[in-house]
């Protein structure tokens, strides 16, 4: 990653004129086809032209405004005197998409690197934010490295529910347990249905959103105080026309992504993402996001960072609060200033200028949203030092390569435990069995899922929550030490291990796992074993196959042979790594 001071690119440098400017029959072509669609020539020749590159859709109700606010950014392009076009990309809703947005992260990085690679753009304004999107369209925009400005969808306005505040996926993941064991009805429940997620915009906890728009951010790829800013407040539609102004100003300074991220952005983005109590998503797309820049970043640096950097946004799921008080509080540049001794403040940005210039003079406003870190969210208990931190990362017999847990929002109780694992092949199984009232199992149980990884899944699906057995919801119970090799929604809570490396399905010990078998959580130590001997593991690996592929074609094969496992980022193994792509020729 070069940083040194770009020189300033002259028109003749433009990619786009490689398409526009030839005075030959292919630039005739290019030109007469854009005239095609009623365009003068003096509109789109001799200046920057801009991608905007929109996930809207009507299936990905967290961007429903974007279409509309695609308008604000090519006003501001065109006012600095770009030509703006938009370039509709896979719509990744979180809720809709199945078996699961993660399967199609990678696609979308790789729709959005080559849609600029094989277009005549100059400049692009991503617009994502619903969870996979942010991630991959960065991917994308560091691999193809033309300069980038990320434009957050922002989150959905709050709603209340009984004089509470509710927020979406978590309080939705609350009222249906209370609704398996009869204490919502139904007439309630069809009620529940229009609450919680009352605007367009991304979920309003700090769930994967919130947590990914947050790192772009800090990562200096979005403009200052943009990820939290309502998606339908008016400050969205000047934020878009900002980022549609400033891209321009970019091209002519040649302010590529590799300008901007080095390794110092990444920590300041992990930093960001533990101080919000962030979501375990996180560190799946973080170290795939690195590996598109040619960074390294690994799982114990999070773990590391975790272990220094308080959680001070009191937010769902970890607090109780939500993004539309952020917003009021100052939003992600007044958590920066509060862990400033944290952060690389010279760090460059979007804006031209450092990351400690951007976020100067802007105050919290709000001490009960955002914390002194001198008194963060959750302290921790003399039993369990570790209860308040945004992640742990452990390592054992079950994960030699890495598993992650969320102790912020889990039961500190439940961080030291050893009990009996309760195994399940597969997430039918363990639906099914949740619901059976003799179900053999009490609240020191440990649930297992395996088979729910990136290959297993595939794609690694959020079934990682498990639900707390019907039976034993009825005796009170809300939380239990659960283990998985699948990701959890950034908007739950609870006691789950995920992420578990390697996973089952390719042959991780999570696979050699038996009901019965004695599991040992120790977040002080950062530890996961199952109590099992090494002989034993070694008997039980003779008798172990690997479950048959369930895709013999398609995009799914090609991610199961492609992806990597959980700890290196699940992005396809030849997309890694910053090596140069030659421009396509023109001829
Ligand atoms: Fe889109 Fe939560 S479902 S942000
Ligand atoms: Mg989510």
């Amino acid at each position: 990653m070069s940083t040194e001071a770009a020189r300033p690119k002259t028109l003749q440098e433009l990619r786009s004129q490689r398409w526009f400017a030839s005075d030959d029959i292919r630039g005739f072509a290019h030109r007469q086809r854009m005239q095609q669609q009623g365009l003068a020539r003096e509109e789109f020749m001799g200046r920057p032209v801009i991608g905007i590159v929109n996930t809207w859709s009507e299936l990905s109700p967290c961007h429903a405004h974007l279409r509309e606010r695609a308008e604000s950014v090519k006003r501001g392009v065109l006012q600095a005197g770009g030509y703006p076009l938009e370039l509709p990309a896979l719509s990744l809703g979180e809720v809709m998409v199945k078996p699961t947005t993660m399967i199609y992260r990678n696609l979308l990085a790789i729709e959005c690197e080559e849609l600029l690679r094989s277009l005549p753009i100059d400049g692009v304004v991503l617009m994502g934010g619903c969870d996979k999107t942010t991630p991959g369209l960065v991917m994308g925009a560091l691999s193809m490295d033309i300069p980038a400005i990320f434009l957050p969808a922002g989150p959905m306005m709050n709603d209340r529910y009984k004089g509470q505040a509710v927020g979406a996926g978590t309080h939705t993941k609350k009222f249906w347990a209370e609704r398996t064991i009869g204490n919502i009805g139904e007439a309630e429940w069809i009620r529940l249905e229009a609450r919680m997620t009352r605007t367009p915009g991304t979920c309003n906890t700090m769930g994967t959103a919130s947590t990914m728009t947050a790192i772009a951010e800090a990562m200096g790829l979005s403009l200052p105080g943009a990820m939290s800013i309502p998606a339908v407040d008016s400050e969205h539609s000047r934020m878009a026309w900002r980022c549609g102004e400033r891209i321009v100003s970019m091209v002519w300074e040649d302010l590529k992504p590799s300008r901007i991220v080095t390794k110092a952005s990444f920590l300041n983005a992990v930093a960001a993402y533990m101080a919000l109590g962030g979501s375990t998503n996180a560190a799946v797309h973080l170290p795939a996001m690195a590996g598109r820049a040619g960074i390294e970043l690994n799982i114990d640096e999070l773990d590391a960072i975790a272990r220094r950097v308080p959680v001070i946004a009191n937010l769902y799921p970890s607090g109780e609060k939500l993004m539309e008080d952020f917003h009021y509080a100052g939003g992600l540049p007044a958590v920066l200033n509060r862990i400033a001794a944290h952060l690389d403040l010279s760090a460059r940005t979007v804006t031209g200028r450092t990351l400690g210039e951007n976020i100067a003079g802007w105050p919290a406003e709000d001490d009960g949203t955002i914390l002194d870190p001198a008194a963060p969210l959750k302290q921790g208990t003399p039993e369990c030092p570790e209860a308040g931190i945004a992640l742990a990362v452990l390592r054992g017999n079950l994960c030699p390569d890495g598993a992650v847990i969320k102790p912020s929002a889990a039961t500190p109780e439940l961080l030291r435990h050893t009990g009996r694992a309760l195994v399940f092949d597969s997430n039918a199984e363990m639906l099914a069995a949740m619901a059976d009232e003799e179900l053999d199992c009490d609240a020191s149980t440990v649930l297992v899922l395996r088979n729910g990884g990136p290959v297993g899944g595939p794609g690694m699906p959020e079934w990682g929550n498990l639900p707390i057995p019907k039976k034993l919801l009825r005796r009170g119970v809300r939380d239990m030490l659960r283990i998985s090799d699948s990701r959890m929604s950034g908007t739950h809570y609870g006691t789950c291990v995920l992420h578990v490396s390697p996973e089952s399905a390719i042959g991780g010990p999570l696979a050699l796992l038996k009901t019965g078998d004695t599991v040992r959580l120790d977040i002080g130590e950062r530890r996961l074993d199952m109590l099992v001997s090494d002989e034993e593991l070694a008997e039980r690996r003779k008798q172990w196959t690997p479950p048959a592929p369930a895709y013999a074609r398609g995009y799914t094969k090609i991610f199961q042979h492609e992806v990597t496992q959980a700890h290196l980022g699940c992005d396809f193994a030849s997309l890694a790594g910053n090596a140069p792509t030659p421009e396509p020729p023109i001829y």
